[in-house]
This record gives C-alpha cells, sequence and structure tokens, in this order.
C-alpha cells in the first residue's frame, strides 16, 4: 500500500492567492493556513508579483498550481517550462506542483483552456508516461486535478475515476480531487457524483478545491465566481470521510471578493468536516442525483460558442 497523500501534508484550509488581494495579505497577515499559486504567473516574472510571493512564502505555505503543462496533447512537453517550474517550486519552497488533466493546444498553438481528453487505454498510456518524465524532471511526485467538461468523447471507454485511479497507479502522481468540477462534470453528463467520488483512489488524493459555479439549467459552467453551493458542500463532506481529510483550497476567480469573504467561505468547511466532534452541519441531500434548481438568467455565455457562435 502507498503513503497516503504520498507523504504530503494537510495543509488546512488555504485560498488561491490573487493579485487583488496583495495589499491585504502584506499588511494584515491573515491567519490563513495555505495559499495556492497560479505557477505561470511568477516563473517569468522578476517584478513586483514575485517580490510579494517572496514575503508570502516567508510566512505561509505555498503550493503551486499550474495550467500549461498540457499533460494530455500530443506535442512535446516543454522542458523549458518544466526547468522554469522547477526552479520557482525550490526558490519557495513549494510543498507541491499541480496541474491538470487536461490538453491545452496542439501543433504549438494555444487554446487557453483546460480542454478534456478521451478516456481510453490509448490516452491513459500517452498521459501516464508524460506524467513519469515530467517528475524525472521535477524531481518529485506532481499533484493533478480532474477537469470540469461540457462535452464527451465518442472514443472514450474508461469513466473519468477510473482514469483517474489507474493514472495514478501507473504513473505514481497524485490527485487534486476538485469537487466542484466533479459536481459540475456529473451534472452535465448526467452521472453520479457520489459514484465519481467512491470510485477514485482516496489514498492518493492530496488536495481538495472548492468553488462555485454558475447554473444554466441545461448544463453548469465553472466559473469560480462565487459561494460554494450546499451540495457540493455535501460532498465535500463526504469526500473528507473517504480521504481521512486532505489540504482544502477554496478558488474564487471572477467577481472576487474582499479577502475577509474569500477566508470565512473556505473555514465554512470546518462546519462540514467536524464529525469527530459529532457538530458537523447537516445539509439534507435526498437523493444521490438531485441538483440544485437553477437560477431563471444569467449572462455567462455557453461554453461552447468558442467552437460554435450559434450554441445555447
Ligand atoms: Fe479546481
Amino acid at each position: 500500500m502507498s503513503t497516503p497523500r504520498l507523504g504530503y501534508p494537510n495543509l488546512g484550509f488555504g485560498v488561491g492567492l490573487r493579485a487583488a488581494h496583495y495589499p491585504h495579505i502584506l499588511k494584515q497577515k491573515p491567519d490563513v493556513d495555505w495559499f495556492e499559486i497560479i505557477s505561470e504567473n511568477y516563473i517569468d516574472s522578476q517584478g513586483r508579483p514575485r517580490s510579494v510571493l517572496d514575503q508570502i512564502a516567508e510566512r505561509y505555505p505555498l503550493v503551486m498550481h499550474g495550467v500549461s503543462l498540457s499533460i494530455g496533447s500530443t506535442d512535446p512537453l516543454d522542458f523549458d517550462y518544466l526547468e522554469k517550474l522547477k526552479r520557482l517550486a525550490a526558490e519557495i519552497n513549494a510543498v507541491w506542483v499541480s496541474d491538470h488533466l487536461c490538453w491545452t493546444g496542439v501543433a504549438g498553438l494555444n487554446a487557453h483552456d483546460l480542454l478534456p481528453i478521451p478516456l481510453n487505454e490509448q490516452t491513459l498510456a500517452h498521459v501516464s508516461e508524460r506524467i513519469r518524465v515530467v517528475q524525472d524532471v521535477l524531481e518529485r511526485p506532481i499533484v493533478l486535478e480532474n477537469p470540469s467538461s461540457y462535452v464527451t468523447f465518442a472514443a472514450s471507454t474508461i469513466s473519468e475515476w477510473e482514469f483517474l485511479a489507474r493514472m495514478a497507479e501507473e504513473s505514481g502522481c497524485g490527485l487534486l480531487l476538485d469537487v466542484n468540477n466533479i459536481y459540475v462534470s456529473c451534472y452535465n453528463h448526467d452521472l453520479d457524483p457520489l459514484e465519481y467520488l467512491r470510485g477514485v483512489p482516496h489514498d492518493r488524493v492530496v488536495q481538495f478545491h472548492l468553488a462555485g459555479h454558475t447554473n444554466r439549467g441545461t448544463h453548469i459552467i465553472d466559473t469560480h465566481d462565487g459561494h460554494v453551493i450546499d451540495r457540493v458542500w455535501e460532498l465535500y463532506r463526504e469526500a473528507y470521510r473517504l480521504t481521512g481529510g486532505c489540504s482544502t483550497l477554496l478558488e474564487w476567480d471572477a467577481n472576487i471578493p474582499d479577502f475577509p469573504v474569500l477566508h470565512a467561505e473556505v473555514l465554512k468547511a470546518r462546519r462540514f468536516i467536524d464529525t469527530e466532534a459529532g457538530t458537523a452541519e447537516s445539509i439534507t441531500v435526498t437523493s444521490d442525483n438531485e441538483w440544485e434548481a437553477p437560477p431563471t438568467e444569467t449572462s455567462v455565455p455557453h461554453p461552447l460558442t468558442f467552437i460554435n457562435a450559434d450554441v445555447e
């Protein structure tokens, strides 16, 4: 049996570091457990962002979360990028380095999005081999996040949770379980989020993500623009119980509130996991596939408009 969480610690309850909060963090030194940074915001920066980051690194544990690894692409891995990741990780003493199970471009073109991959034996072998190469360069296990998705592929033959399990087994990587992404993808593809949650290898989960989303009725868009909904909190509680507890991180990337609001949102997590003391808050979920009621109106565009402008 492998070491739980690959030996990575439970850092507690953290938030994503965003530039809008630099002044508050530097001045108020909030009592947050840890921060997750977007790696690309700092690997080529020696200016103010990097200066701020160095100050924050002196006080808080940091984890690096990237968006450019493109582990699922058929383009060659970018070794220059990997060396930059490795250097930054060493300089800020990053506890671990994560990215997404996705591809972000092909043939040298960057889609600037985290695109899902077909899930089958061929892609499993492809991704697992690339993870091993990345880990050899970085000299540490990496951690990969389940994507939110709006389409599935006719070429897929494996469930996403089985793919994650086998990918972790074959490559030795850890998993970043985005509980909101599980909810979003399961809603969009009519799957059972509890079956997903129970199907992943719990001892390989290093970290959780929580975030808000936008429900358009026919589909949910992963907007990270608001509070975590009750159904996702409920899933999180189950995820926390199944894994024995992992580092928990709140993402909030649009309509970003003041830092205290952000911090208070992630601290809500404690209300849902304090089962030992018997004080965990109860949210009634009447069936595994009961979804929240969608709002009647929103201005968020359909996620597939970049392919077809007529999609509604
Ligand atoms: Fe996430």
